[in-house]
């Protein structure tokens, strides 16, 4: 067997003795690398963000920050890490860091590693350098996103100072070596056995490799990002004898565009799709904002939202306005699942324990009027109370066809068939969306839990509609 090794800060490390549930973050506070902090361990706060080198989407390689947190290191056999002991010394600080000290981003300190980690991630985003030097609230002159510290809390320093050092930051010289590291091919995906204390994790090299050792160990848990799984670790203390890593198959990482229809690779995580598809499916493009924060979509699939049948899942509401289906590959075979008819119950599918999502695909052309509301206690990084996704069609000032997707008001994510009955074939117009909007306060079976009442998800419902039709105006397509 070959041994499991991982790159931290250029320098090779073996990863055993780690345990298959051994973290990232544990196994480099274990080596020394103790810039990287605990703060949650279950994704929130940032602390232990890191860069890890990916396939490029405007580069061959590019940096991104995760939650070291939630990933296991086994699941890094090969790949390239950088902590904050690898930016810069006390003697020679990156340019990150360096903005950081002298604009007073950091008191106690606790978060500052994660911070730089995170802040050096968008620093080297190649199409930041591209940026037109228009600034708002959320871009600064450079280029910076506020967006790519979304996943950064500090409790003691404020925000102002760190925004401050995000947007001073410069372009990274010619000869700045990881900067230089872009331009060379990415690390290859590394097939990988780590076995410990009668535990398994497992990284086949292939879809049928994997469907095999699906198929002999029924009772396996599938990882792809890891940012569900390493919650349940972490804070569940969840352990499987058998981990089965499928987030760089090849057969799960593609992205098709064909005159009828989008299909989405499973294994693609959020950002990758939000860059990638840049905007040309505005439904998903609402959607990806609001889905937790950068650190966790860079790792986050689609294929692990769905896969959770969580029913509070973002992107279920989304993809039921889109028409999309669900494509489950097996032993036996691929077969075409419509999303509707996916979920069977409270976290269970149609899928079988030998299955994995290879793809979801969504029916072009889509409904040209479209929007995405989550409620939910804060704008940006929380947990949906309610979700709701419309597409709706409207032709000569008819609703001709309308799809609309639920989160978070029954045990599965749900169509509002109802309401869109009520919708099809009436003029978009006051009166029939004020109907209409009466009939989806009545859609699944809210209930009361300690992130809303039923009530106010009913009555979220309702007023999305109306904010739907409001937000349409004037721009209403006929
Ligand atoms: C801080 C934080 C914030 C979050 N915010 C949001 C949010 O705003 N909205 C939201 O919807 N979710 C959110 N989540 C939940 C989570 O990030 C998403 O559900 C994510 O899409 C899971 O993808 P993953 O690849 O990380 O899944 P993993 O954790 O790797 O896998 C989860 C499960 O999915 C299944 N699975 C994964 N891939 C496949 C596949 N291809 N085929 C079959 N089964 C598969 C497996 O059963 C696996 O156990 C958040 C999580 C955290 C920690
Ligand atoms: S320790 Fe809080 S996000 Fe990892
Ligand atoms: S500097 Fe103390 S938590 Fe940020």
């Amino acid at each position: 067997m070959v041994t499991a090794r991982i790159t931290v800060n250029g320098e090779l490390i073996p990863i055993s003795p780690a345990a298959p549930t051994t973290t990232l973050l544990e196994f480099l506070r274990q080596w020394g690398f103790t810039g990287s902090k605990e703060g949650c361990a279950e994704g929130e706060c940032g602390a232990c963000s890191v860069l890890l080198a990916r396939p490029g989407i405007v580069g061959r390689t590019e940096w991104i920050a995760v939650n070291a947190c939630l990933i296991p290191v086994a699941a890094l056999d090969g790949q390239e890490v950088v902590t904050a002991e690898g930016l810069g010394t006390p003697e020679a600080l990156h340019p990150v860091q360096r903005e950081i000290a002298i604009r007073g981003g950091s008191q106690c300190g606790y978060c500052t590693p994660g911070f730089v980690c995170s802040m050096a991630a968008e620093y080297y985003r190649p199409d930041r350098a591209s940026a037109d030097g228009s600034a708002d609230s959320e871009h600064g002159p450079n280029g910076f996103d506020l967006h790519a510290l979304s996943g950064n809390l500090c409790r003691c320093t404020g925000y102002r100072p760190i925004r401050d050092a995000a947007f001073a930051v410069g372009a990274p010289e010619a000869d700045d070596p990881l900067a230089r590291r872009g331009a060379a091919a990415p690390p290859e995906p590394v097939p990988t056995v780590l076995e410990r204390d009668g535990r398994t994790f497992v990284r086949p090299a292939t879809l049928s490799e994997a469907l095999t050792l699906l198929h002999a160990h029924p009772d396996a848990v599938v990882v792809a990002g890891c940012t569900d799984w390493g919650v349940e670790v972490n804070i569940r203390a969840r352990r499987a004898d058998y981990v089965i890593a499928i987030d760089q198959l090849p057969e799960l990482r593609v992205l098709r565009v064909e005159p009828d229809h989008l299909e989405l690779g499973a294994a693609l995580t959020l950002t990758e799709l939000e860059r990638r598809l840049a905007g040309s499916v505005p439904l998903l493009a609402e959607l990806f904002p609001q889905f937790a924060s950068r650190l966790i979509r860079n790792t986050a699939t689609l294929g692990g939202n769905l896969g959770t049948g969580s029913p509070i899942g973002d992107a279920a509401p989304v993809l039921l306005a889109l028409g999309a289906s669900v494509l489950v590959t097996g032993p036996a075979g691929e077969r075409e699942v419509d999303l509707a008819d996916y979920f069977t119950g409270y976290r269970r599918s149609v899928r079988r324990p030998d299955e994995l999502i290879r793809a979801v695909r969504i029916p072009r052309p889509q409904a040209r009027l479209c929007g995405f509301h989550k409620i939910a206690k804060r704008r940006f990084d929380d947990i949906s109370s309610v979700a709701v996704a419309f597409a709706i069609e409207v032709e000569g000032g008819l609703v001709r066809s309308a799809r609309i997707g639920l989160g978070g008001v029954a045990e599965t994510p749900i169509r509002a068939y109802a309401t869109e009955a009520a919708l099809y074939g009436r003029p978009w117009s006051p009166e029939t969306v004020e109907a209409a909007a009466q009939v989806l306060e009545t859609e699944g079976t809210p209930l009361d839990d300690h992130r809303a009442s039923a009530e106010f998800r009913r009555a979220m419902l309702g007023q999305s509609l109306r904010e739907m039709y409001a937000r349409s105006g004037e721009e209403v397509p006929v």
